[in-house]
């Protein structure tokens, strides 16, 4: 998963990315295209996603680059899956389209700040047809069989004040207003099931998503043994081991990362994609792993794939080798990184590079203190 919506990255980087993704048989490409801080899918039907979400960190793609990249990816066994974030990290839509949000007359800039936003979508009949439309632009563009709502990180104090919201709940029959992103959730996943595709979402405890979503656990590994038993199929994600967002050790050259812990080589090879300790209809349930890239803290594109490699050479091992071989790996790896030098995928960040303070630093907590990470 790479995250193009906190920093946009032109389609000439997803190529060669995905390039890289090929060169180590990972495949698919989640891109991570909405957020608080940018909207970068362009959709017909809501030109102003784009116009105002598409500022002020670098801009937006156009359908015909975006169709270009699934076709590119497509010629080398990379599936491209989109991801819309919603109820919560829609910041940037509701600054295009205040009517979307639980005050409607509220003007909200596009968000300046990391960590999670109270302000997420209303929960009113214009919102579904909003989420449903943006989706049907989507499917259009992506073939995958699979389309990711995000889904994690909602607070609902806004549902809880709203008038609207705890109507909403009422008439749904809901306990209360929390019960609206469950609610909200298996509206959308619903519509993309009903057009053949396969809704998918963060998890935060295994059972936060209705059970026709595949679930993301980042949070815990053990979330998604709790979402397997609900009989959901699982894509392993746990921040300790595949959140690339992490610096890579806590060595002095290493660049500012997200705060808070260390994500390293032998971290990521360590990770069991399906615990041994699951029993066997759990663990069939698990269809893969995937690593993050989170781009808070990676100003530029040299940034992402020194933070990307050589991680994702030891998560490709780990996701497709029945047994792990750590010496192994790394004797492979000296070999394999005269490749990548080749490559020119950067060992290193330059000093100057290295001590870039972000432009827009974070303001509030740094994120890990808010996700519960
Ligand atoms: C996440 O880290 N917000 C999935």
């Amino acid at each position: 998963m790479l995250d193009v919506a906190r920093r946009f990255r032109p389609v000439s980087f997803l190529r060669r990315f995905t390039d890289l993704l090929a060169l180590h048989k990972l495949n698919v490409l989640h891109l991570h295209l909405t957020d608080d801080q940018g909207w970068r899918m362009p959709v017909a039907a809501y030109p102003k996603l784009t116009e105002v979400g598409g500022e002020p960190h670098g801009g937006a793609y156009t359908r015909q680059e975006l169709s270009a990249l699934v076709a590119y990816a497509a010629a080398r066994g990379v599936t491209v899956v989109p991801e819309i974030e919603m109820p919560g990290h829609a910041r940037a839509a509701l600054a295009a389209y205040p009517e979307l949000g639980n005050e409607p007359s509220r003007r909200l800039t596009v968000w300046d700040r990391w960590g999670v936003c109270e302000n997420v979508l209303g929960v009113h009949d214009q919102v579904l047809d909003f989420c449903r439309g943006v989706l049907d632009e989507v499917m259009e563009t992506f073939p995958s069989p699979h389309v990711h709502v995000g889904g994690e990180e909602c607070p609902t104090t806004e549902w809880e004040r709203s008038s609207d919201a705890r109507r909403r709940a009422a008439a749904e029959g809901l306990p209360g207003p929390e019960a609206l992103h469950g609610w909200f959730m298996a509206r959308v996943g619903g519509f993309l099931t009903e057009r053949g595709r396969r809704p998918l979402g963060w998890t935060e405890s295994g059972s936060d998503l209705p059970v026709g979503f595949t679930a993301v656990p980042w949070r815990a590994a053990e979330h998604g043994l709790t979402a397997a038993r609900r009989g959901q199929d699982v894509i392993m994600a746990p921040y300790r081991s595949t959140y690339l967002d992490y610096p890579q050790s806590d060595g002095p050259h290493e660049p500012p990362g997200q705060p808070g812990g260390v994500v390293s080589l032998r971290d990521v090879y360590d990770l069991e994609p399906v615990p041994a300790a699951w029993e066997p209809a759990a663990a069939a349930r698990v269809l893969g792993t995937q690593a993050q890239l989170w781009s808070e803290y990676v100003p530029t594109a040299a940034h992402a794939e020194y933070l990307a490699f050589p991680r994702l050479c030891a998560l490709a091992e780990t996701a497709w080798s029945p047994h792990r071989d750590w010496p192994g790996f790394q004797r492979r790896l000296i070999h394999h990184r005269t490749r990548l030098d080749a490559l020119r995928v950067p060992s290193r960040l330059p000093h100057d590079l290295a001590h870039h303070v972000p432009h827009h630093t974070p303001l509030g907590p740094p994120p890990g203190e808010e996700t519960g990470r």
